[in-house]
């Protein structure tokens, strides 16, 4: 079976990384898409444990198509009746086109549903096609005229892991979060410091990965809907996943000088049970002492849309620098959509990644 892990674009080959941890093979890695191939249902393991994927997609069918009736035909060529029961809720949740003849999205919607309505309806040997049970959500990629129809095996983004009730202004995506820890090599036995920590994604993901939690431990996926889904297996694979919780000591720090923001990552936090593992407390970045000389700050300061707020930023980056001085020996990472950091705060970074998610750029910038 062929899977696409989705992610943001950026972070394709941290995620690779995770799946190639995992033993898969990496077959293509661009776009913010990752592509290999795995058994038939290894989607209940993948969607409950990559940290940095967004959503898990099965390959169903890739074909040329530059006209309605191609692309109509080329859907009724797939044999729809290994994906779909005789009476599943058919969304075809989003069409994606670029540099093809076809291009008007509801009208593909429409052809794409109905192809596949009618060689379900020929299969099955029935007259009309009710959708009532299980919600089976597809998306059609069209570029260069090559159509790729995926389903989603993950419903809500993975992103969602269930323990942020509770955000701040400007909360940082958790799989970015993540991609952040992983990236810069943070593990449980080193101190990790979040000057900035809002609602606490940081400092939570890394709680998650220190002690081995896998992030989907916690919520539901699309796929418990569908008329193949095996509670069994998901279960099995669940009680693996909580026997290899590794519960130890963590030296997590988050701090924010606003105590709303410590009250709210506290209660995120114990959303699943992590609070002892993180401690929150208020404090200005400018002032914070730590017990450590080495260690990992991670963390994603305020950045600002408006120009007021984009100066009040730039003056945060320049009062970072005296944390620079201060602690000389830790490694920063540092997450921001302000493409010049590395002047306010006075240093070029040693790796610079750009990270597009949805309409917004991230930069994160490394100091090793
Ligand atoms: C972009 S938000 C962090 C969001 C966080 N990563 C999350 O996912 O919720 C920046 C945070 O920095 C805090 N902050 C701003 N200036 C600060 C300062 N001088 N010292 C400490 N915290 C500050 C704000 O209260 C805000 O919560």
């Amino acid at each position: 079976m062929e899977y696409i892990a989705l992610c943001a674009l950026g972070l394709e080959k941290i995620l690779s990384n995770e799946l190639k941890k995992m033993n898969y093979k990496i077959e293509k890695a661009n776009d913010g898409m990752v592509e290999f191939y795995g058994n038939d249902y290894e989607y209940y393991k993948l969607n409950l444990n990559l940290r940095t994927a967004e959503r898990i997609f099965i390959k169903i069918g890739e074909f040329y198509a530059e006209t309605f009736d191609e692309l109509f035909s080329g859907i009724t060529d797939i044999k729809w009746v290994d994906f779909l029961p005789k009476n599943g809720k058919i969304i075809i949740d989003k069409v994606r086109t670029s540099k093809s003849v076809l291009y008007n999205q509801s009208v593909i919607q429409s052809v794409v549903k109905k192809a596949i309505i009618e060689r379900l309806k020929k299969e099955y040997k029935i007259n009309s096609y009710l959708e009532e049970a299980g919600i089976y959500k597809f998306r059609v990629y069209i570029k260069k005229n090559k159509v790729t129809i995926v389903l989603d095996t993950t419903g809500e983004g993975l992103h969602k892991r269930g323990y942020r009730k509770l955000v701040s202004q400007a909360p940082l995506r958790e799989t970015i979060a993540a991609a952040m820890i992983l990236k810069a090599g943070w593990k449980r036995k080193h101190v990790l410091i979040d000057p900035f920590c809002g609602s606490g994604t940081i400092p939570i993901e890394a709680a998650m990965y220190g002690l081995n939690i896998a992030p989907g431990l916690y919520r539901h996926f699309v796929f418990e809907s569908w008329h193949n889904f095996n509670k069994n297996r998901l279960d099995k694979i669940k009680k693996e996943a909580i026997d290899s919780i590794k519960y130890t000591e963590l030296k997590i720090y988050g701090f924010d000088k606003d105590y709303k923001m410590i009250e709210i990552a506290g209660k995120n936090a114990e959303n699943f049970n992590l609070d002892k593992y993180i401690n929150f407390e208020k404090n200005n970045m400018e002032s914070i002492k730590l017990d450590y000389d080495e260690g990992y700050i991670i963390t994603n300061p305020p950045y600002g849309e408006r120009l007021k707020d984009k100066k009040h930023a730039e003056k945060i980056y320049e009062q970072m620098r005296y944390l620079r001085k201060k602690y000389p020996k830790f490694k920063y990472s540092i997450i921001t959509s302000h493409e010049d950091f590395e002047k306010f705060f006075g240093n070029k970074s040693d790796k610079k990644k750009k990270i597009i998610n949805g309409k917004q750029t991230l930069y994160i910038y490394e100091y090793k």
